[in-house]
């Protein structure tokens, strides 16, 4: 292992002694995540974790923190790893370390320090993998196939050993979008090695993360940023999925006019009878005053775009990987690119025009604001220890699949989350339970 700055056997943080700050960071989040607080309790008595080993590739978080903390508080034993190079938040990754979690993570990693992190978090010698975006995942695949990309030297460099025990590991979970397309992908050609859970998927998760969770934080992380009036002017979402449709809602409410792009009919169809502008990018480009991608797909915004747009357009991506803002083409327009605010990058383009990039292209809610709020994260990080004790509990008889949160889960998250709201659920009597069963009773 070629030993980096900062990075030991234990850790590898920014400054361990930002750790104050980290504790009083994560308590605050502890108090808004109710559910969480519920499991913790549970696993301190069952222990589901006991004997486990987990290693985590998430954005390193407050949030994030509060999830280890229960993990660790039912048995398991937990490395982890930054899950985007900017995404770290220092004093909590800090606050962990000290904790005693292996934690590699710090905000500004290069690519070849994000890959060697993962390869420390692999060293701790998983059982279980815990995901966002794939990186850890498609890095083992990599790995186990003998694979040679520039990322793959990148993670044998924080490995102790030259190969690490991928048969020992009974299964993985998948937070985000892009991760679960990867690890079908994976499935799909054949090459899946152990069961993934795709907490993404859930109801409980995409219904209320992607939507509200990005939806707030995004515009949260524009306004950080740049500190601009969103009345009156015209916000350009890139995708009407789980995320864009929360980021165009958002919007709406606080004034802008929102022009959605989106190559789906029935999701364009959808945004349309919402009262949204649809229409192509190329004619959005020169339309737009803030730019907002959120499809998973690469190049969404590129050159004929840029060429056309307004003179101090704002860009801004919130879809996992830096891909959907295509920043090789803003530079090759550039005749200089400066930081202007933390955060936003001023690209002053050749004829004169001014383009302002945020939080370079990564997602803008985590890079220039904090992320999901606790409150969502709440469920989000609840449906993943769950489906944790569940791959604990079951892997003899899952197959190498990317497999659904179980439903039970899915309502049982949800449930906590009322009762920690004090909202009381609706009960059927029998004779409504037997009326929605029947085929026989009709007008
Ligand atoms: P989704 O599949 O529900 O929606 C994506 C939408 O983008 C689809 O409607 C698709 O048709 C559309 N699309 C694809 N290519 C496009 C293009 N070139 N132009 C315009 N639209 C296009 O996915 P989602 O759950 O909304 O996730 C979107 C991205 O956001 C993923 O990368 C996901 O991992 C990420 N994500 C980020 C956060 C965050 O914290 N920033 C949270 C959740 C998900
Ligand atoms: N993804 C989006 N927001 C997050 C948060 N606050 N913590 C961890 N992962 C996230």
């Amino acid at each position: 292992m070629i030993l980096t700055d900062g990075l030991t056997a234990a850790f590898w943080v920014k400054d361990v002694s930002m750790d104050e700050d980290g504790m009083k960071r994560i308590a605050t989040a502890e108090a808004m995540m109710p559910v969480l607080a519920t499991l913790r309790k549970k696993y301190e008595r069952e222990r589901p974790f006991d004997g486990f080993r987990l290693s985590a590739c998430l954005h390193v978080t407050k949030e994030t923190a509060v999830l280890c903390r229960v993990l660790r508080a039912g048995g398991a034993d937990v490395a982890l790893c930054a899950s985007n190079p900017l995404s770290t938040q220092d004093d909590v990754a800090a606050a962990l370390a000290v904790e005693g979690f292996k934690v590699y993570a710090f905000r500004g990693m290069t690519a070849q320090q994000y890959y060697t992190a993962i390869g420390r978090a692999l060293s701790h010698g998983p059982d279980m993998t815990v995901d966002d975006g794939a990186d850890l995942v498609t890095s083992i695949h990599k790995l186990s196939r003998g694979m040679s990309d520039e990322s793959v030297s990148y993670v044998k460099q924080g490995l102790d050993e030259i190969m690490p025990q991928v048969s020992k590991i009974i299964g993985g979970t998948e937070e985000t979008t892009t991760g679960v397309l990867r690890i079908r992908a994976l499935e799909k050609e054949g090459l899946l090695l152990y069961p993934v859970i795709a907490v993404n998927d859930a109801l409980s998760k995409s219904l209320f993360d992607n939507p509200l969770g990005t939806g707030q934080s995004a515009l949260d992380g524009v306004l950080r940023a740049t500190n601009v009036l969103v009345a009156g002017k015209t916000v350009v979402v890139a995708g009407f999925g789980r995320v864009g449709s929360g980021i165009a809602e958002r919007a709406k409410g606080l004034g802008a006019r929102v022009v959605v792009v989106e190559p789906d009919p029935v999701k364009a169809l959808q945004a349309y009878m919402n009262g949204y502008m649809v229409m192509s990018m190329e004619r959005a480009a020169g339309l737009g005053d803030i730019f907002i991608t959120a499809t998973g797909n690469i190049d969404v915004i590129r050159i004929e775009h840029f060429i056309k747009m307004k003179d101090g357009a704002i860009l801004a991506n919130a879809g996992h990987m830096d891909v959907e803002i295509n920043k090789q083409d803003l530079q090759s327009i550039a005749e200089k690119v400066e930081t202007v605010r933390e955060n936003v990058a001023l690209y002053r383009l050749h004829d004169g025009r001014k383009i302002f990039l945020l939080g370079d292209g990564r997602l803008v809610n985590l890079v220039c604001a904090e992320g999901h709020p606790s409150e969502v994260m709440d469920l989000s990080f609840a449906l993943q220890a769950e489906s944790l004790r569940y791959i604990a509990e079951n892997h003899q008889r899952l197959e190498k699949k990317v497999i659904p949160v179980p439903a039970e889960i899915d309502r049982t998250v949800a449930a906590l989350k009322l009762q920690s709201f004090g909202v009381e659920l609706e009960k059927l009597t029998p004779k409504q339970m037997d009326y929605l069963k029947s085929w026989a009773a009709g007008t």
